[in-house]
């Protein structure tokens, strides 16, 4: 029981990584809020979950649009409390072209996949000042080191949430909050399973380049988000875990 009675907040909770998640914190004791844009998907996991027991709550948000999340954040506080964790997981992959992407594309990838780290954390650090404590957990990827041709402009976002998770953990050390990175390599999600449908060779040659001769369960990146949360984790501040079972540590 490493989250006892804490509350824990993730984004994107009803389905991949961020599902993983809740399932694991709440294992783990904590009373967990979500959003996320898919309702149908969102419902169904909560009344699953609060048949097995755990204490979950779910109302809808686009992590894009700050009033949104605000409304959420709200709804999730008047329900289980002040939020002590924060878990940015929502987020999309990019494939455009850069010389036709347009501002609007640009603007609402941007918005999902980065400046959303600053709307969940512009909601929950007043409360979590106020505390003095609190653990702010944001799902990058390998690609804010190493990306692939095709994914413009997926690596900027993820390298920019690395920035961020320095930033806020040099800003709001000092108030008790902590604040770490976590890089995934191949996860078997339903994104990743997108990305195979779209480029079917891509299945067999991600394999052949995995160390551990396999990609990773959900679960498994959900284990290292919930130490991050928890205590056990005190002194660890600004940094960037890397879950990729060592595909980065492969010079190709
Ligand atoms: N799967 C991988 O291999 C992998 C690798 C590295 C990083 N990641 C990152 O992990 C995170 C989760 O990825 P996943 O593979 O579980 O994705 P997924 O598509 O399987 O699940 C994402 C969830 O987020 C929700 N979501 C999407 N846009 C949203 C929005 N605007 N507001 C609220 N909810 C939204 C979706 O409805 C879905 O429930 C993402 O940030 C992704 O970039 C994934």
């Amino acid at each position: 029981m490493k989250l006892k009675d804490q509350h824990i907040f993730v984004t994107g909770g009803a389905d991949g990584i961020g599902a993983a998640i809740v399932l694991d914190v709440a294992q783990e004791g904590a009373k967990v809020s979500f959003c996320d844009i898919n309702v149908e998907k969102a419902e169904a996991y909560v009344k699953d979950l609060t048949a097995k027991g755990f204490s979950v709550f779910f109302h809808q948000a686009d992590v894009g649009n700050f009033e949104s999340i605000r409304t959420a954040h709200a709804a999730m506080v008047k329900h289980f409390g002040p939020v002590n964790g924060v878990v940015n997981n929502a987020g999309v992959n990019a494939n455009y072209d850069p010389a036709e992407m347009t501002n609007e594309e640009w603007e609402r990838f941007f918005n999902v996949d980065l400046k959303s780290v600053w709307h969940t954390a512009k909601a929950c650090l007043p409360d979590m000042r106020k505390a003095k404590k609190g653990s702010i957990v944001n799902i990058a990827s390998i690609h804010a080191r190493m990306t692939y041709q095709g994914y413009f402009p997926y690596g900027a976002a993820k390298s920019g949430i690395i920035g961020l998770t320095r930033s806020l953990g040099l800003d709001e050390g000092i108030n008790g909050i902590r604040t770490n990175a976590v890089s995934p390599g191949y996860t078997l999600t339903p994104l990743l399973e997108s990305w195979f449908v779209m480029e079917p060779t891509k299945r067999k040659e991600s394999m052949a380049v995995q160390p551990l001769g396999r990609m990773a369960q959900p679960s498994e990146i959900a284990k290292v988000v919930t130490f991050l949360l928890s205590d056990d984790s005190s002194f660890v501040n600004g940094a960037d875990w890397i879950v990729d079972g060592g595909l980065s540590a492969r010079f190709a």
